[in-house]
């Protein structure tokens, strides 16, 4: 039987294969480094997501193939009783009907909570075995994150391989949701309230991870990476991040440029931990220079991004809580020699 549309026209196989083939790409599509899938696990929380989310698909498999097939059977005896001009009544009380309609749809559904339970009471239970804590607060829209040892950072969240650590979440402003989905799932950010949930990477890596509830105009851009290596480099990384910045050398560009920052609007929002800045409204930028990306992945974390992040921040991420700059260009370039120095 040929696919029509609804006006009746017959459709040509082109119009039904090629969303087929987009809707296959897209599939696809969700591999590769960094792609923060669900489908690439890449620690044992995540894992047992993707075999829920695996068991649910071939479930779903089967029943719609064996809907198509009855349906297709039914369809055909439709047409050969219609010749017969049939006026039977549907037999609602029918074994078929029960059991197909109500038995098996029940059994499967309870089966699918059952299992659902199970993973989520499993994934519940693991978290009690931790070794780290660490705070992430949800910022418009940005990501800072606290560790123990009085480190403070943004955007990028340590961890060390194979071990389980706790991330205790809020916000400071609206909801945002903490999702690393190749390590853990989702766990919203509340005003007023901490949630807790636990990640954990099998091997070293960089995973991606998102905000997943919608939080206004960047949402898209508020990101950040979990980075996953062995205990020896975490613990040079998170010592180093919980160390006041460096002092520069006096009569240095670096020092002009620290100046600069403290008598101008930066000073209001950042800490620079060791010098008078100790505002928290925006990223603390101890240590800026270790990190990869500026404005939670929006860009990389090169000189003429920071240089524009300075004079005009909108222009990278328009709505951003950041105002731009007036500087002159000796400042500007003293004022960025500066946090280039902050490692
Ligand atoms: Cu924060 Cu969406």
């Amino acid at each position: 039987m040929a696919a029509e549309d609804l006006a009746g026209r017959r459709l040509r196989p082109v119009t039904r294969v090629v969303p087929a083939g987009i809707a296959l790409l897209a599939i696809t599509a969700c591999g590769g480094p960094e792609t923060p899938s669900i489908l690439d696990p890449r620690g044992p929380a995540a894992q047992r997501v993707a075999g829920l989310w695996w068991f649910l698909f071939w479930v779903s498999v089967v029943v719609f193939v064996v809907v198509m097939v009855l349906l297709g059977m039914a369809l055909a005896r439709r047409n050969r009783e219609e010749e017969e001009a049939s006026t039977d009544e549907p037999r609602w009380a029918e074994p078929g009907i029960v059991v197909a309609g109500v038995v098996i749809p029940v059994v499967l559904l309870a089966v699918a909570f059952l299992v659902s339970l199970r993973d989520m009471n499993a994934l519940a239970r693991l978290g009690e075995e931790t070794t780290m804590t660490v705070e992430v607060i949800g910022h418009d829209w940005w990501w800072e994150a606290r560790y123990p040892n009085g480190a403070v950072t943004a955007n990028e969240l340590h961890v060390p391989v194979g071990e389980r650590v706790r991330v205790d979440v809020t916000t400071a402003d609206v909801i945002h949701s903490f999702w690393v989905p190749q390590l853990q799932v989702k766990i919203d950010m509340i005003p007023g309230r901490v949630n807790s949930v636990w990640i954990e990477a099998d091997a070293p890596g960089r995973f991606r991870g998102l905000c997943g509830e919608f939080c206004g105009l960047q949402h898209t851009n508020m990101q950040f990476f979990v980075i996953a290596e062995p205990a020896a480099d975490f613990e040079a990384w998170v010592e180093n991040e919980a160390a006041p910045a460096a002092t520069p050398a006096p009569g240095s560009t670096e020092e002009e440029g620290l100046d600069v920052f403290l008598s101008t609007t930066c000073f209001g929002c950042h800490a620079i931990r060791g010098t008078e800045a100790e505002a928290v409204l925006g990223p603390d930028l101890t240590h800026l220079a270790d990190r990869e990306t500026l404005f939670a992945l929006t860009v990389p974390n090169t000189r003429e991004n920071l240089t524009r992040a300075v004079v005009d921040p909108q222009a990278i991420k328009p709505g951003a809580v950041m105002p731009p700059t007036e500087l002159t260009e000796r400042e500007l370039v003293a004022l960025v020699a500066y946090m280039e120095s902050l490692e």
